[in-house]
């Protein structure tokens, strides 16, 4: 199988000296899901960050379809990074439009930017961004304003807002972190389906190892910017998880499964 996503010595130190990452390699194929885990601080926001080049790694080589991310000037950047949705904990809405023209603007990267400040969207745009909005169980709240939905919905949307861009690869920074137990279950099912059944590859940041063990093909454990785990759910080993959080992995509780245990 070929990799879609190839990530090599990939390193990252802040302009206020941080160093984030520190030679992270590892390679994702098509349609898989991947986890990464790890205490707060050890890098995972940054990682996502340099893979939709929303900043610069410092070094290292990151190709999605073999082509190096970090080589590409502004033009073919903006034709390539429509091919990486993202999604974020605190979903990112503009809160006072409605949600169709929430899930729109994950249109405009298609867009010249004239077009897209006048909200010019085809019909073609509007019936697909109904459909994912279907898919996803929000027929009813398609133009209702976005601050009278709940937590679960508001992801909802912002996971269609990522899908009308049609994109290879989807990247999620900690999508559950703010929901309750029920929708994040409904958020984790639909994004392994994005997955499993739309073969996009996601990407996911989580701090619930359970969870992370529940969904994933592959887990990436990162520690102080680094990676020290790689492996499926059943290569994890609790000597892994306390390796991984230290003195934080008795907090989380590591024993697997309560709460998503179907
Ligand atoms: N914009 C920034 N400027 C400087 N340092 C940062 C910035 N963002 C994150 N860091 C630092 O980089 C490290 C990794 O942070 P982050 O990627 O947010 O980790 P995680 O998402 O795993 O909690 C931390 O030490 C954090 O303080
Ligand atoms: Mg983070």
């Amino acid at each position: 199988m070929t990799a879609i996503l190839e990530l090599k010595d990939v390193s990252k130190r802040y302009p206020t000296g941080t160093v984030a990452l520190t030679d992270i390699s590892f390679s994702v194929d098509k349609g898989q899901f991947v986890s990464i885990i790890g205490p707060s601080g050890a890098g995972k926001s940054t990682l996502l960050r340099c893979i939709n080049r929303l900043i610069d790694a410092s070094g290292g080589e990151i190709r999605l379809e073999g082509e190096n991310l970090m080589e590409m000037n502004k033009r073919t950047l903006r034709r390539t990074r429509v091919k990486i949705g993202m999604i974020f904990q605190h979903y990112n809405l503009v809160e006072r439009l409605s949600v169709i023209e929430n899930v729109l603007h994950g249109r405009l990267g298609y867009k010249n930017v004239f077009a897209g400040s006048l909200g010019i969207y085809s019909a073609e745009e509007k019936a697909k961004a109904i459909d994912i909005l279907q898919s996803l169980g929000l027929e009813e709240q398609v133009y209702k304003r976005c601050d009278q939905l709940s937590g679960g919905q508001k992801q909802r949307v912002g996971i269609a807002r990522a899908l009308i861009q049609e994109p290879k690869l989807l990247l999620c920074d900690e999508p559950i972190a703010s929901l309750d137990p029920n929708a994040s279950k409904v958020i984790m099912d639909q994004l392994r389906s994005i997955s499993k059944v739309m073969g996009i590859t996601v990407l996911v940041n989580l701090h619930q190892v359970d969870v992370a063990m529940k969904y994933s093909d592959m887990i990436i454990g990162m520690k102080k910017g680094g990676v020290v785990f790689k492996g499926s759910a059943e290569e994890m080993k609790d000597e892994t998880i306390f390796n991984i959080y230290g003195s934080e992995a008795s907090e989380l509780g590591i024993d697997i499964g309560e709460s998503y245990a179907s």
